[in-house]
């Protein structure tokens, strides 16, 4: 049924097109770093703000309010341009257990920096940050860390893309 439906997304005329131009191949790699780049760089700025290793000058309440809308948009570009590229190659992705993998770590990454996101505003009214926004904030920068390198061995492990 899965493998029916991808079977179906990859050989649509508009996916063909756009994964085989070379330019608009190109542009989907670069649009997936770039992405990837202004979703990990802030979300790392302020979960290390958290933990207490940089930019202690700022309430870390004006960071999150600074970076978390740009991160949310660069993730709709990454998530977007990632599908286009796997929707190229769907049947040969679907049973590919490293892409499962980039995938869920990714899913945990997102929740994690929801988490933070949410509960930045009460951390940030405490006098000292707890330890448990700590952990939370660790959790975020090892998890987006995670799916970097997931990213990054699917093609490696896999001989896909
Ligand atoms: C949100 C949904 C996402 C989807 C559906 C997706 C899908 C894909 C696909 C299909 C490719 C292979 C492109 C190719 O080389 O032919 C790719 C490449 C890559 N993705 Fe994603 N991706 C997503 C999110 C992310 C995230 C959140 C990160 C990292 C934070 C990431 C990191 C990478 C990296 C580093 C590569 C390049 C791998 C290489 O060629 O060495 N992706 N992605």
């Amino acid at each position: 049924m899965l493998l029916h439906l991808g079977r179906l997304l990859q050989n649509n005329s508009f996916i063909v097109t756009i994964n085989e131009v070379p330019v608009t191949a190109a542009a989907l790699e670069i649009i997936h770093y770039f992405s990837m780049f202004l979703v990990v760089g802030p979300t790392a700025m302020v979960d290390l703000r958290v933990l207490g290793a940089a930019d202690r000058h700022h309430p870390v309440a004006e960071l999150a309010e600074r970076f978390f809308p740009w991160v949310w948009v660069a993730l709709a570009f990454n998530a977007l341009s990632g599908f286009l590229m796997f929707a190229g190659n769907a049947v040969a992705y679907i049973p590919e257990s490293t892409f499962h993998a980039k995938m869920l770590v990714t899913l945990l990454a997102v929740v994690f920096t929801l988490a933070v996101q949410w509960s930045v505003p009460k951390w940030d009214r405490l006098p000292v940050i707890p330890a448990t926004a700590k952990v939370v904030a660790l959790l975020s920068l090892v998890l987006w860390i995670g799916a970097i390198l997931a990213g990054v061995e699917v093609p490696a492990l896999s001989g896909i893309g």
